[in-house]
């Protein structure tokens, strides 16, 4: 008998360790492994018996799922509607390899993609990229084709591939998760921008907030060194500035000097890392590589709609009833996302809101729940769906509270190198917390009563409501990189769909 049991620190933290000893107890003829997760969060610890599910479960149902007669049983796992309706490329070894086993990965097709690529030479390589369609998975969704293009064209002695693992967004996982269950995938993918490149040289950046995935990926890179030779890969740990996600301060902060952003240009492509030409990818970017090698450009490209191809990973979380990892062509609508696949919320209340691309991402009410998953799409609709965070919020979320929180973030998490975001994130906040007390400079927001009472204004709510617009615009137009430039999404869209939250007549 096979009972597999994750290892991804989510399992862990639901108590997936104590339950595979209670297990070994139990069963002490039986092979017990240790892999990387399914994605059914809210299953987990899930247990995983030649192929049949149970979960969530503790140790006091080890004996019934034993004897057959467990109330915890799913049935077969791959049948699951969540797991069978996916379309799992990136993800395609979740829940069934062991994560650090070189031998697992290498029978289900790792290092292929690699072989390939020393086979068809760089610039072949760097062609199957673009005809892919894969564009960057960190949120801004540029074509990895020509950003691999740019680095190889440029001057240099030498080059890198720097991995941003720096996932900060709220709601997200999926770098983690990947990182923590195929670690070798992330590696592979990286040697292969590093050979179409001309790079020797990689750096994964890497979240302090991740320890398993920290770990994970230093034992996996000493493990596979031998077989991306001369790639060489080194692991940096960040110390947890959401603004190091950034590109340019994640060089600075890889470089040893302060997190702050870099004016662009010039673009890392061409003076990066150590000012040396530099690929800077996010962990699904790079971990999507080696399928696009192994089964084709056409293979990939062949998901998804319009500009937005291949498969999107997508992290459903929040006030969700089944949140977990979901990887699905580009083109499904938030609808099915959220209410199919999510089955709503878990408070079983109704939805109010989702908030996607993480806290810098825009509010989308029910009404817009027809969206298509796509880049396009959600410029459009005045949003962006960034790393693919869904984070669900129902009927009884304050929506200028969201806002505030967007503000808030913003100065806390601001380089303080330009004025629009520095100042205008805390002006922001002022101006939330005087709509909130119904303006004319009445009285403030409970939660900072003591910075502006005492300036009071004759402002009405509608002048206030006028100056946080005027001030999002200012931030969206003047502030040097997507902190404080994305910021005014989630304020705009907040007071855009649920006017009535900041004292305002219903949208009709
Ligand atoms: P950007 O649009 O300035 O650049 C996108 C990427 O393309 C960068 O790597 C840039 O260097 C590169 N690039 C642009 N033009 C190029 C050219 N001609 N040749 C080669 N490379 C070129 O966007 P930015 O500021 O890098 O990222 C913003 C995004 O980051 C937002 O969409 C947001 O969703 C996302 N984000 C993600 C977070 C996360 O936790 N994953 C956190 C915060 C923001
Ligand atoms: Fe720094 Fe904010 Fe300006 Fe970005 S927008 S450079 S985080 S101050």
């Amino acid at each position: 008998m096979r009972i597999a049991i994750s290892d991804d620190a989510l399992a862990i933290a639901c108590g997936a360790d104590k339950l595979a000893e209670a297990f070994a107890r139990a069963a002490p003829d039986a092979e017990i492994v240790r892999t990387s997760s399914w994605g059914m969060q809210w299953l987990e610890p899930l247990v995983d018996i030649n192929g049949m599910g149970f979960g969530p479960a503790t140790p006091g149902d080890v004996a019934a799922i034993l004897d057959g007669g467990s109330d915890k049983a799913i049935g077969k796992i791959e049948d699951h509607p969540f797991i069978a309706k996916q379309q799992r490329l990136t993800f395609a070894r979740a829940g069934k390899t062991q994560p650090l086993s070189l031998e697992d990965y290498t029978e289900t097709g790792g290092w292929v993609a690699l072989k390939k690529a020393y086979e068809i030479g760089p610039e072949a390589t760097i062609g199957m990229v673009t005809e892919s369609g894969l564009r960057g998975r960190g949120g801004a969704g540029f074509p990895a084709g020509i950003k691999w293009k740019t680095v190889a064209g440029a001057p240099g002695d030498q080059k890198y591939i720097v991995c941003n693992a720096d996932e900060g967004d709220s709601g997200t996982f999926a770098d983690r998760m990947l990182m923590e269950g195929d670690p070798y995938c992330l590696i592979e993918g990286m040697a292969i921008a590093g050979h179409a490149v001309g790079a020797t040289k990689g750096y994964i950046y890497l979240r302090s907030e991740y320890p398993h995935a920290i770990r994970k990926m230093e034992t996996a890179i000493k493990a596979s060194a031998h077989l991306v030779s001369p790639f060489k890969l080194e692991v940096r740990v960040g110390a947890g500035a959401y603004v190091c996600g950034e590109e340019t301060s994640l060089l600075n902060s890889l470089e040893g000097k302060r997190g702050e952003v870099r004016a662009k240009p010039p673009l890392p492509a061409l003076e990066g890392l150590f000012g040396k030409p530099t690929v800077v990818n996010n962990v699904l970017t790079l971990a999507a590589v080696p399928n696009v090698l192994s089964e084709g450009a056409k293979a990939y490209a062949d998901y998804g709609i319009g500009r937005s191809r291949g498969t999107m990973p997508v992290q459903l979380a929040g006030n969700i009833k089944q949140g977990g990892l979901y990887e699905i062509a580009f083109g499904i609508t938030l609808g099915e996302l959220v209410e199919e696949i999510g089955g709503g919320t878990e408070s079983g209340r109704p939805i109010k809101a989702v908030q996607v691309g993480g806290p810098l991402g825009a509010y989308f009410p029910p009404s817009m729940f027809h969206l298509p998953f796509d880049y396009e799409a959600f410029t459009e609709a005045g949003g962006l769906i960034g790393h693919g965070g869904i984070v669900v919020f129902d009927d009884t979320a304050d929506m200028l509270n969201q806002a505030h929180f967007a503000m808030e973030f913003c100065a806390v998490e601001s380089c303080g190198k330009c004025t629009p975001c520095r100042i205008g994130a805390v002006r922001g906040q002022e101006t939330l917390e005087r709509i909130r007390a119904g303006g004319r400079g009445a009285g403030a927001c409970e939660a900072l009563p003591q910075m502006h009472n005492a300036k009071s204004s004759e402002r009405s709510l509608e002048d206030e409501v006028v100056l946080l617009t005027d001030l999002c615009e200012t931030m969206k137009f003047g502030s040097l990189c997507a902190l404080g430039g994305f910021t005014p999404y989630p304020v705009m869209s907040a007071l855009t769909h649920w006017p009535e939250d900041f004292g305002l007549e219903p949208a009709s």
